[in-house]
């Protein structure tokens, strides 16, 4: 009797977790993530001067809470198979760092691997699920990336509802980041599998179109594969097209515009990679800009698709909540490109008026054609906004 009692409980207690979970990222995560620029190269003080650094750049007031250490955090297991972090490089331990990213107002977030090995060789969580959930929790941790390397026959979904199982049973809400690079489409199992955002490419690289034989590639190339996924987003449960690489040096201000609109268009988690102690004017206002970021983190979270292919320049859409629209002018030739849009031939009647988010000016209304030119690798972004 006693015996069914306790299990009633457990089953109890396990459910409002879920319950508990399922609340989590109802808009696209925004933070910051140490691998697009730090690699390996990760230590505690740069990550609490990242924190800071979140804060005193407006980055925090514009809604980025989360700050992720990647790979290589992680360097053994002790004899009871708990995880050991680096102690070289995090001498004051994970808990401790947590709390200080906690104490800044802000939330935190590791990383590990499905298979026995994380991408750069550091030991997985292949069979030790629960106790690095448990491990996570006591740590203080809100967000989990969990990567794909080293995972030999393992089968994707499974092992990722595995985590999940076990980040629920920790009793801690954890963001749950599916890192498979869109090998097993994650878009059709990850909501099932518990994930609150799921990759679907390989690495984003920091340049606008080039491309690795183990699967990198620029922005440009990872936004023409979001094209069709739009149906499988929601809140709680995004595509994510990778980190951003504003910032990064690889591309020019237009492009990183360019990069930052598009990603905000497809509702996609906002997940910064740059250095943010260093950060220019250019790049604090292009990712802080908070009339774009709101359409990333519009409450609909419904995300945007093509509504236009002329090879160079596309339209893209995006619904959004008061039946407003985001629309996205996509200029991907090396030009300038003088456009004149009837906003009919987009199916957009009745009368609009037009917000330009990056010249944060309102440009008229949808009564007459929208005539502009496109900076080469460039953008027009606007909100429309519906008329009483
Ligand atoms: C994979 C992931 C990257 C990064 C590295 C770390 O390549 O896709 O985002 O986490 O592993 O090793």
């Amino acid at each position: 009797m006693k015996k069914s009692i306790l299990l009633l409980l457990v089953m109890f207690s396990t459910l409002i977790f879920a319950q508990e979970n399922k609340k989590l990222a109802l808009t696209p995560p925004m933070g910051w993530n140490s691998w697009n620029k730090f690699g390996c190269n990760v230590d505690e003080n740069m990550i609490k001067q990242m924190a800071d650094a979140m804060v005193s750049s407006g980055m925090k007031d514009a809604g980025y809470e989360y700050i992720v250490i990647d790979d290589c955090w992680q360097v053994s297991r002790d004899s009871l198979g708990n995880i050991i972090a680096d102690p070289e490089r995090f001498p004051s331990g994970i808990k401790a760092l947590a709390g200080y990213i906690h104490s800044k107002g802000l939330k935190f977030g590791i990383y590990s691997d499905a298979g026995t090995k994380t991408c750069q060789g550091r030991p997985g969580s292949r069979g030790y699920e629960y106790q690095d959930a448990r491990t996570y929790a006591t740590w203080g941790v809100d967000y989990l990336k969990y990567d794909w390397c080293n995972h030999s026959t393992q089968d994707a979904k499974a092992s990722y509802s595995l985590m999940k199982d076990a980040l629920v049973k920790s009793g801690r809400p954890i963001v749950f980041s599916i890192c498979e690079w869109g090998t097993n489409k994650p878009w059709l199992w990850g909501k099932e599998a518990g994930g609150n955002l799921w990759r679907t490419t390989g690495d984003i690289l920091n340049c606008w179109d080039c491309i690795t034989d183990w699967g990198g590639m620029g922005w440009i190339l990872i936004l023409d594969k979001q094209n069709g996924l739009e149906s499988y987003a929601g809140p709680g449960h995004w595509n994510d097209p990778d980190m951003l690489e504003v910032g990064n040096g690889g591309l020019n201000d237009t492009e990183c515009c360019a990069h930052f609109s598009l990603w905000c268009l497809l509702a996609a988690p906002l997940m910064a990679g740059n250095d943010l102690r260093d950060i220019s004017e250019s790049t604090t206002e292009i990712l802080t800009n908070k009339e774009v970021i709101a359409i990333d983190q519009d409450v609909l979270g419904k995300q945007g698709y093509k509504i236009k292919d002329d090879g160079d320049f596309e339209i893209w859409y995006k619904p959004l909540e008061s039946d407003d629209i985001a629309i996205c002018f996509l200029n991907r030739s090396k030009e300038p490109m003088d456009i004149d849009i009837d906003w009919e031939t987009l199916d957009i009647k009745g009368k609009y008026k037009i917000r330009d988010l990056w010249k944060k000016k309102n440009t008229g209304t949808t009564n007459k054609n929208f005539k502009a030119e496109i900076e080469p690798h460039g953008v027009i972004f606007l909100r429309l906004i519906e008329e009483d």
